[in-house]
């Protein structure tokens, strides 16, 4: 089922000084049940592009479609705290609460109750490979690939439609990364999200159902 679609969409930063093109004119759709690989050299307009998925800024020119309503027509406070939930490199874990915790937060911010909170954590967590011994320790106290893994239990605590990760192995070694890489298959193939990941690594990307290319803020499809 398509989720989401973009319609000549452009991304310019602009100041006082110079103008950067950075997503120039992509048209293009994703669907739910299905991981996308975005690959493409520094600079090309590959988190720009994840950011107006994310409902964090909105096209300059063209527009964002989710489930056919664009962006700028929604109340993207709430859709970015319901619909759609960001993984990055640096795993972004607050670090004075636990791994449960952290997990529970984004749920409590939308009025669940604790106790609610604490059993979807876990359950999360459980989902991803951790061990309940880790569940009250904090982040720090974990390896690179255990809080990577912490951070997408957090996404999921949310129940959202849509998961974008920009380059959520960047900081792992090959097997932490596969395996970080396999989560998010299993959690499109099995529990239907869409799931959109910006990666250096083609390795990685050659694991997706889908491999677009960005270069230049051009979007392209993949042959290979
Ligand atoms: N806040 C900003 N102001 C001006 N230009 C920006 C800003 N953020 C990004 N750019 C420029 O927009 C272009 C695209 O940047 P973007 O961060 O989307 O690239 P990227 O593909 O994610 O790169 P990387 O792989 O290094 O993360 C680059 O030329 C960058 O310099
Ligand atoms: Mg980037």
């Amino acid at each position: 089922m398509e989720i989401l679609k973009l319609e000549s969409v452009s991304y310019t930063y602009r100041n006082k000084y110079q103008t950067v093109h950075a997503v120039n004119n992509v048209t293009t759709a994703f669907e739910t049940g299905k991981v996308y690989a975005i690959v493409g050299k520094s600079g090309s307009g590959k988190t720009t592009l994840l950011s107006m998925l994310a409902g964090l800024d909105l096209p300059t020119e063209g527009a964002v479609f989710y489930q056919g309503k664009a962006t700028s027509k929604m109340e993207l406070d709430r859709y970015r705290r319901e619909d759609v939930s960001v993984i990055y490199q640096s795993y972004n874990l607050f670090p004075l609460l636990t791994v449960e915790e952290n997990v529970m937060y984004p749920a409590q911010l939308l009025g669940v109750s604790a106790k609610n909170a604490r059993q979807t954590a876990e359950e999360m967590l459980v989902k991803v490979g951790l061990q309940k011994g880790q569940f009250k320790r904090f982040p720090s106290m974990l390896s690179g690939g255990e809080q990577q893994r912490v951070a997408i239990a957090r996404t999921l605590a949310t129940h959202p439609k849509i998961i974008l990760a920009d380059e959520p192995t960047g900081n792992l070694d090959v097997d932490n990364g596969d395996n970080v890489v396999d989560i998010l298959i299993g959690l499109a193939h099995e529990l239907d999200y869409c799931v959109i990941i910006v990666t250096h690594d083609n390795v990685l990307a050659s694991k997706a159902d889908v491999k677009r290319c960005m270069s230049d803020g051009h979007l392209s499809e993949e042959s290979d």
